[in-house]
């Protein structure tokens, strides 16, 4: 268990606003069925065929992503506190354990989209049983039980709306396939952008990172400790599409002295020219989104770009990427535009632990630590994070190819 989750009960979080945590003070079972509830609303602009399909094996189906997280409170909830609680189905266990070894075998992962059973429905019903059963448990939870459950209640939570992003992002990987270009919201409309040209001065000296205060966060944004800034400058504002289709004109795609070895080898493997999910039709970008097929918005941030794309275009302009070090502490002194809410910015650090980490002990120690390897941290959110996850500690992490995420550049200047 991230050792964090254990003041989970109490009411004050300085840090990060109306928040999940405020909430649950009042009620959680209403939190329960809030998060529990997203998740439906965002699968139910797709069909039962839809929700079987995986596109690649990083990945998952969107009927697996519901299941997987009705799994997550069976496994670390309702089997170790409700009393007498029986398994909707034993053997789903196997099918929707994603990669906690410690809770037993599972199905391979390239291969979650050749589960055709049980289908969509029966996948409703299980969430439904899940459901009943842990609004049942806190219902009846008092004093110690309650004490006990609320962590895993929290982080389970806080586990399903990192999936409900990933069924935004899969499915629109799984729709990028479709040669008719699907639509997954008609109405759907990117968030606008706010940012500027301006830059900002970092504030050079010792500053504290890391989570702080009582809120939740996962084990990965602790211990807070110190870091050391130099001076420098970092952008007001995210990279735009305009930007990026300078860098394509003046051959940034084509020239290796701007890419990294890995990031060339991929480049060229994959032919990239643009963006994901950027089609060129009779001479003009377009860009396949939630909302289908739409031009490209030369103001809109850049979207769509893996790590060796941002460290290519940061190249070219002469500039960087951040460190996350730089990332927390110019948005937490209110430096950064759009800094939530449009697209994960890609910073330059790899995804390693803080000075001092632990992971716990137990199946849920393997939420993070294991992946501190080979990846690099994302900071910021998206405009596929659910309301109320972001944070300015927070620490996602891709490996450096990856463009299926909403992912997007900020830059910084030492000159
Ligand atoms: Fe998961």
């Amino acid at each position: 268990m991230p050792r964090a989750t254990a003041s989970l009960l109490r009411r004050e979080d300085a840090e990060s606003g109306p928040s999940l945590r405020q909430i649950w003070s009042r009620d959680w079972a209403k939190a329960f069925r809030d998060v529990r509830a997203e998740t439906e609303r965002r699968a139910a602009h797709l069909s039962p065929e839809d929700q079987v399909i995986q596109s690649m094996p990083d990945a998952s189906p969107i009927k697996w992503h519901r299941a997987h997280t009705t799994w997550f409170f069976e496994q670390f909830l309702l089997k170790a506190f409700a009393k007498g609680y029986q398994p909707y189905d034993e053997r789903f266990a196997f099918l929707f354990n994603s990669y906690y070894v410690a809770a037993g075998p599972r199905h391979a992962r390239p291969e979650r989209g050749l589960i055709t059973r049980p289908n969509a429905e029966e996948v409703a019903a299980y969430r439904a049983h899940v459901d009943a059963a842990v609004t049942e448990l806190i219902a009846g939870a008092k004093g110690n039980v309650l004490e006990a459950i609320a962590p895993i209640v929290e982080i389970g939570l806080h586990h399903e709306q990192q999936h409900q992003e990933l069924m935004f992002t899969d499915i629109l990987h799984a729709f990028s396939l479709n040669p008719t270009h699907p639509v997954y919201d008609p109405k759907w409309e990117p968030p606008l952008a706010q940012s500027d040209n301006e830059w900002a001065e970092l504030p050079q000296g010792i500053h504290e990172i890391g989570h702080h205060g009582n809120g939740f966060c996962f084990d990965n944004e602790l211990p807070r400790h110190q870091t050391l800034l130099r001076q420098g400058l970092i952008a007001c504002g995210l990279v735009t599409n305009g930007e990026w289709l300078e860098f394509m004109a003046d051959e940034g795609y084509a020239t290796p002295s701007l890419w990294l070895s890995d990031g060339w080898a991929k480049n060229e493997a994959e032919g990239w020219d643009a963006p994901g999910y950027w089609r060129n039709i009779d001479g003009t970008w377009f860009s396949l989104t939630l909302g289908g097929l739409k031009p490209v918005d030369p103001g809109a941030p850049v979207c769509h770009v893996s790590y060796y794309e941002a460290d290519a275009y940061a190249r070219w302009r002469g500039k960087h990427l951040p460190t996350e070090m730089e990332w927390e502490i110019a948005a937490n002194e209110g430096l950064l535009d759009d800094a939530f809410g449009l697209v994960w910015q890609w910073t330059r650090s790899s995804y390693s632990p803080y000075p001092g980490y632990r992971a716990a002990e137990g199946a849920l120690g393997e939420y993070n630590g294991k992946f501190m390897i080979n990846q690099m941290v994302l900071r910021g959110s998206s405009l596929a994070t659910p309301q109320g996850h972001e944070r300015l500690s927070y620490r996602n992490f891709f490996h450096p190819p990856a463009r299926w995420q909403f992912s997007g550049v900020r830059l910084v200047d030492y000159d």
